[in-house]
């Protein structure tokens, strides 16, 4: 494919050059640390992109110079014809790293189908390796779904598996001494992340990752319905739906904020 070799700057200077669509708000767990308890409010089927949109937004962020695309959620799998909508995104090309971030719930199935789709690289989520403490933090998941579903992504041959372990305080606590000893032993990196708060504007750095510093953003996220994030801890947007793919893309950018104060954003509906 031709590139036009763009690279988009922010008013920071940052780089951008990472797109995060969020595919569904829907989930087949409700993580303590993710899901409020109780009812959680669906988005309206009919406001979520459809593939030909995701297509198109993708397509249009490749042309203005982003490289790095990850699907996330809620839960990227519990999305209808996912691994068609993976087909479309590889195919179009100009990506040069295709990553989805998932529960691992059901990738024993979807493992092999995503990778043959052309996905690049997969983060699973692992918070722990006690099959009590998981069904107690996801409300209810089985550790057998997930251990299944590692194995099957390691089968499929998807190399640079990583795990996302969120803590409450350190590493050191027991079920994150857990989740290190598990992915050595695999040879999976863990990335610990320490529980943020959206609404009280508690945030950090992601341990042995990119994410939550600032300085550094290089992202813009995008909802299952269409609206583009420039940061998590900001509740700025655009809407693909009022501008377009391209206007929205660059009107996200340019109200992206230097840094994170707090917002009214879901996890579960922007992805971790
Ligand atoms: N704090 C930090 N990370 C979170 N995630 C979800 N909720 C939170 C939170 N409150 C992230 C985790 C999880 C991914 C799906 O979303 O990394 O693995
Ligand atoms: Fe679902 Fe992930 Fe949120 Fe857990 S953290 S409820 S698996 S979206």
């Amino acid at each position: 494919m031709l590139k036009a070799g763009l690279s988009m700057f922010d008013r920071f200077n940052r780089h951008i050059h990472y797109l995060r669509i969020s595919v569904t708000d829907r989930c087949n767990l409700a993580c303590t640390y993710c899901m409020p308890e109780g009812h959680v409010a669906k988005l309206p089927r009919e406001d979520i992109l459809s593939f030909e949109q995701i297509a198109e937004l993708t397509r249009t962020a490749v042309e203005l110079g982003f490289d790095k695309v990850r699907l996330t959620g809620g839960e990227p799998l519990m999305r209808k014809g996912i691994v068609d909508l993976v087909r479309m995104l590889a195919a179009a090309g100009g990506i040069n790293d295709f990553a989805m971030t998932t529960n691992g719930i059901l990738l024993a199935q979807h493992a092999k189908p995503l990778r043959e789709a052309g996905l690049h690289r997969l983060n699973i989520s692992c918070d722990t390796l006690d099959p009590q403490r998981f069904s107690a933090i996801s409300r209810g998941g089985r550790l057998e779904d997930l251990l299944s579903g590692i194995d099957a992504a390691q089968a499929a041959g998807f190399v640079k598996i990583k795990l996302n372990c969120v803590i409450e305080q350190s590493p050191e606590e027991p079920d994150a001494v857990m989740v290190s000893r598990f992915g050595a032993q695999r040879g999976f990196e863990v990335r610990y992340i320490r529980r943020m708060d959206t609404a009280k504007g508690s945030f950090w750095r992601v341990l042995g990752g990119d994410g939550g510093h600032c300085q550094i953003c290089n992202r813009l996220r995008v909802s299952s319905d269409g609206r583009i994030f420039p940061c998590l801890f900001s509740d700025l947007h655009t809407k693909v739906s009022e501008l377009g793919p391209r206007q929205a893309i660059l009107a996200a950018l340019a109200i992206k904020p230097e840094s994170g104060r707090q917002s009214d954003n879901q996890f579960y509906r922007l992805g971790g």
